[in-house]
């Protein structure tokens, strides 16, 4: 019998876990009651203090931002999905707050946390090209909305009353603009800054997931001199972020945020650095958000969540163990599977057809999205993939946004993820699926 091979899971392969740190950190933090005692309590709404503390060291070296992160700018969260819907909660209106702009493709699984936060049927797509968001497209649909929320009256929040700790914004921008899930792309440096701007000016809250951001490594060009190339930045992709946050940004972008608020806010994750399991992450955004979020409901009434997880990986850090895992192990493992996938590809799919997405100087990671040939339809192709080949694929149709096709159709796209299956089986899914295309074209 065929054995499966799965290139849908979006989850990081079981070989890439550091489970023998997280056993010792967890061994640390519950034989020492200094640490097991407090961690076994109640914690501060705002999270674990000393891994605060850590997260803010550790993204100052990252992300070299303008101004060092204080640690009272971050929070930590039960991952990007629980965050996502405690900020939904705090700092949105279901009627004031007029729509969440999703740039499209999206991460598929965000609209479902927008719909609960009653946001259904006002999910809007912003098409994307080779630098990133649309702005034209958005800013043109953003004055609309604006205008119509004039003439209905919809000018104060309509149900949540006002508080001192939150902002009720006008709109939500949604985002994953450093290797995003689905497309891979990376948003350039000036569209970022042409964003803040825009959502400055039409008050809108830009939400990031920032969930893929040290998962990259470099791609040296063709026809490149090598001794040129390493006295590039991008050629030290280690330690480095590639491209500075949205959340980095309006810290400095005109003379920095336009009042204590401001408008970015970044939705770190330990799902893909350490294991999604953990349920345990960050936001960074200014202190004011900062603190908002920690006084929503749930954290106010429980603390901030994992909070027990939080003091393990907050043992990672000090001796520079989580550090390593990235530079040692999931860098050069994802870079590694992520051209094995991409060689397939060109090889076995290309002269079929399908084309994939120009090269950037960096990639990083799950994904590689891939566009089929005319007419072929990916629904087809992962319904006969699933039935004749034992293959697992996304298609594009997935990653569109809920109840608005006017920032496009991806059916005729697929996902393809290079983390989750076995190295060994990488080319040979894609053997299978360039059979199922084959029958299909040919
Ligand atoms: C863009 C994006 N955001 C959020 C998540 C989920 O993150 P978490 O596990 O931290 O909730 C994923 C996971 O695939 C993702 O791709």
């Amino acid at each position: 019998m065929t054995e499966p091979i799965d290139l849908l899971c979006g989850w990081p392969n079981p070989a890439l876990l550091p489970a023998p740190e997280l056993r010792h950190s967890a061994t640390t933090v519950l034989s020492d009651p200094s640490i097991a005692n407090p961690a076994l309590l109640y914690g501060p709404d705002e999270g674990y203090e000393p891994l605060r503390i850590h997260i803010a060291a550790w993204l100052n070296t990252f992300y070299q931002p303008c101004e060092p992160i204080s640690f009272q700018r971050i929070c930590i969260t039960g991952g990007a999905s629980q965050n996502l819907a405690c900020l939904l909660q705090v700092f949105t209106d279901p009627v004031y707050t007029r729509n969440v702009w999703m740039v499209a493709p999206t991460y598929y699984l965000a609209a479902r946390i927008m719909d609960d936060a009653g946001f259904a049927g006002r999910l809007r797509g912003v098409p994307e090209d080779d630098e990133g968001i649309d702005l034209d497209f958005l800013e043109r649909e953003l004055r609309a909305a604006e205008e119509d929320a004039l003439q209905s009256g919809n000018t104060e929040p309509k149900l949540k009353p006002p508080r001192p700790w939150r902002k009720i914004y006008k709109h939500v921008i949604y985002a994953v603009p450093t290797f995003a899930n689905p497309s891979g792309m990376i948003m350039s440096l000036r569209r970022r800054e042409a964003l803040v701007r825009l959502a400055r000016r039409y008050d809108a809250l830009i939400v990031t997931d920032d969930v893929y951001d040290f998962l990259q490594w470099s791609i040296v060009p063709a026809d490149v001199n090598l001794f040129e190339w390493a006295k590039k930045p991008e050629a030290h992709l280690s330690d480095r972020a590639y491209v500075p946050r949205l959340v980095d940004v309006d810290r400095y972008l005109d003379g920095g945020p336009v009042d204590e608020w401001g408008h970015a806010i970044s939705n770190g994750s330990f799902s893909k650095l350490i294991g999604p399991g953990a349920r345990t992450g960050w936001a960074e955004a200014s202190e004011k958000v900062a603190y908002g979020l920690s006084q929503t409901g749930s954290s106010r009434s429980g603390g901030a969540p994992s909070h027990l997880c939080a003091a393990m990986i907050d043992q990672l850090f000090p001796t520079e163990i989580l550090q390593k895992h990235i530079c040692d192990v999931l860098q050069p493992q994802y870079a590694l599977r992520y051209d094995r996938l991409l060689s397939a590809i060109k090889e076995h799919l290309v002269p079929l057809g399908v084309t994939i997405p120009a090269p950037t100087a960096a990639a990083g990671g799950y994904f590689i999205w891939i566009t089929l040939p005319a007419p072929v339809r990916a629904s087809d192709v992962v319904e006969r993939a699933q039935t004749e080949e034992q293959l697992r694929i996304a298609a594009g149709d997935l990653f569109q946004i809920p109840g608005d096709s006017k920032a496009g159709s991806f059916s005729d796209h697929l996902r393809l993820c290079f983390a989750w299956e076995e190295l060994r089986h990488l080319e040979e899914g894609v053997r299978r699926l360039a059979r199922v295309l084959e029958r299909i074209v040919l």
